[in-house]
């Protein structure tokens, strides 16, 4: 490994620092506003979140743990990393890695090291500020092969994409407050949904399991790595208030028909401080957040792979023509050998850098 490419990934690691503050402030500010209705928190304006970034694998909600450089009343509109790759406030605008612009959107700054551009770029939209909605910002992930497949037909999906992919996830996951999976990934991959690939904690785990189909010796529900959440429907019996399932809380939304009323459950989250959520798969579970219209960002990772069936990625009920079908703003990251599609599905939220559909970067 070369010198330039040593003294790269160490920009990288500061960069990542960056935005774990950005997201301990966003985290902080929410729950400071007791997480908020609509036009409620006003997450990662002032302040008291600290501004250091965590550098340990599991360090307590990533920067959070790391001492304020900014008084609590102390504007928060610049940060830089330092020599040791912390995220401290930048003194002007000239040394800034990332300023909020005059929608209070997170943007890349001048000062940010080349290096550093592809990663900010990618994750500053999820640090930005919780959509004035009353509804936490929500990230969706797949990553598929060529032929739109998530796993084989046996389930199996280990791994679909690559290390590049995965680590991603990791930090999808150590950005957001919360990572929700549907039963069947929990059925078929006993998932930990942790962030143990990246620095940065993991926030709290929700497994959509409306029928109670999943049993408590998941780890998901008996590892106690993070809070852990299990929805049911509120349709059945309803959960005694502080009921359990293994290690997890048992929280109801309504479901008529079966279905799960994802914006309760959205709605729900933000109520306990959540203000940004993944939605990590599977297919099903994606495509019902999307189909109701609730994916602020839709990450799909294409893998050089071609399963020729299997469990099928986004699946919605059909449209007769190309034009009612969805086509959202994008950009494409270059990820290992996958390629990253990032597409903006509500035009309304600020944070995002400019989405041009060119291709911008290797991560
Ligand atoms: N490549 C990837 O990115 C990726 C990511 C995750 C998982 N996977 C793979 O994908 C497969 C699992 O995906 P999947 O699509 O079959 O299942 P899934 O999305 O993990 O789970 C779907 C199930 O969750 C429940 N559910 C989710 N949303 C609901 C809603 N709005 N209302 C009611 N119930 C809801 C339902 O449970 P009930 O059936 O009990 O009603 C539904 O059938 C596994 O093979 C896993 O390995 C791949």
């Amino acid at each position: 490994m070369s010198t330039t490419v040593i003294e790269a990934t160490g920009l990288v690691e500061a960069a990542w620092n960056v935005l774990l503050a950005l997201a301990a402030r966003r985290r902080a500010a929410t729950a400071a506003a007791g997480g908020a209705g609509p036009g409620g928190a006003d997450t990662g304006m002032p302040g008291a979140a600290g501004t250091s970034g965590g550098s340990g694998a599991s360090g307590a909600s990533g920067a959070s743990g790391a001492a304020s450089a900014t008084g609590p009343e102390e504007p928060f509109r610049a940060l830089r990393a330092d020599a040791d790759g912390r995220a401290v406030p930048a003194a002007s605008a000239a040394e800034a890695w990332v300023a909020r612009d005059a929608s209070g959107a997170w943007r890349r700054a001048p000062g940010a090291p080349a290096a550093t551009a592809d990663t900010l770029d990618l994750y500053l939209p999820i640090c930005a500020p919780p959509p004035r909605t009353g509804l936490p910002l929500t990230v969706a992930h797949l990553g598929q092969s060529l032929d739109g497949f998530i796993a084989t037909g046996t389930g199996d999906s280990y791994y679909v994409t690559g290390p590049s992919n995965v680590r991603h996830m990791h930090r999808l996951r150590a950005l957001c407050d919360a990572v929700i999976v549907g039963a069947g990934t929990v059925e078929r991959d006993d998932p930990q949904l942790t962030t143990r690939h990246v620095p940065g904690a993991c926030g709290t785990r929700g497994v959509l399991d409306p029928r109670r189909r999943l049993d408590a010796h998941r780890r998901v529900f008996s590892d106690g790595a993070a809070e852990t959440l299990l929805v049911v429907g509120a349709d059945g019996p309803a959960p005694a208030a502080g009921a359990r399932f293994g290690q997890a809380e048992v929280v109801a939304v309504p479901a008529p028909q079966g279905t799960l009323d994802l914006r309760a459950l959205l709605t729900l989250l933000r109520a306990r401080g959540l203000a940004a959520v993944l939605v990590e798969g599977g297919g099903v579970t994606v495509s019902r957040f999307l189909e109701a219209g609730l994916v602020d960002r839709l990450h799909v990772a294409i893998a050089p792979l071609i399963t020729g069936a299997g469990r099928p990625g986004l699946a919605l009920p059909a449209r007769e023509r190309i034009a009612d079908c969805l086509r959202p703003a994008y950009r494409v990251f270059r990820m290992g050998e996958d390629v990253l599609y990032d597409c903006a599905l509500q035009e309304t939220h600020a944070g995002d850098a400019p989405l041009d559909g060119d291709v911008v970067s290797v991560l």
